[in-house]
């Protein structure tokens, strides 16, 4: 019997202790989004030209899931009405949303995927989600 396999651990590649491995590149392929929880936080991942990004996973407009959407020329769609924001950024580049996503830097090395995410941004990401849903429940019952 094999002993169990534990993540890449971010020291053995450099990084700062707050990066957190998510996936192996090969799991984001150019154009894809995928869901992942860093730290019990919740991320889209997206990668555009070559280059992978991680955002806040809770639109700022009306809180729809920004994994659900797409990778589009200037950054990351929602499939919800149509909000584009930048993935560098976070910026809301396209209404209706005017508010930015959160950003969170990324490491690519040997093939693997990092995201540096910190327990304070775990608190605080997880804070604004239950925000956005709330005013999306008050929205929706109004
Ligand atoms: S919820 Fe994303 S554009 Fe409306």
């Amino acid at each position: 019997m094999s002993a169990p396999e534990t993540d890449p651990q971010p020291s053995e590649f450099g990084l700062e202790p707050e990066y957190v491995y998510v996936a192996r590149s090969g799991q984001l392929p150019d154009g894809y989004v995928r869901r992942f929880y860093p730290r019990g936080l919740e991320l889209c991942l997206a990668r555009n030209h070559g280059t992978a990004y991680a955002v806040s996973n809770t639109c700022t407009h009306m809180a729809c899931l920004l994994s659900a959407g797409k990778v589009v020329e200037d950054g990351i769609g929602c499939s919800c009405h149509g909000s584009i924001f930048d993935l560098d950024t976070g910026e809301a580049i396209y209404p209706p949303a005017t508010k930015p996503i959160a950003t969170y830097p990324v490491a690519e090395v040997e093939g693997k995927l990092f995201v540096r995410v910190t327990e304070q941004d775990a608190l605080e990401g997880a804070a604004r989600k239950r925000e956005l849903e709330e005013a999306r429940r008050r929205a929706a019952s109004s």
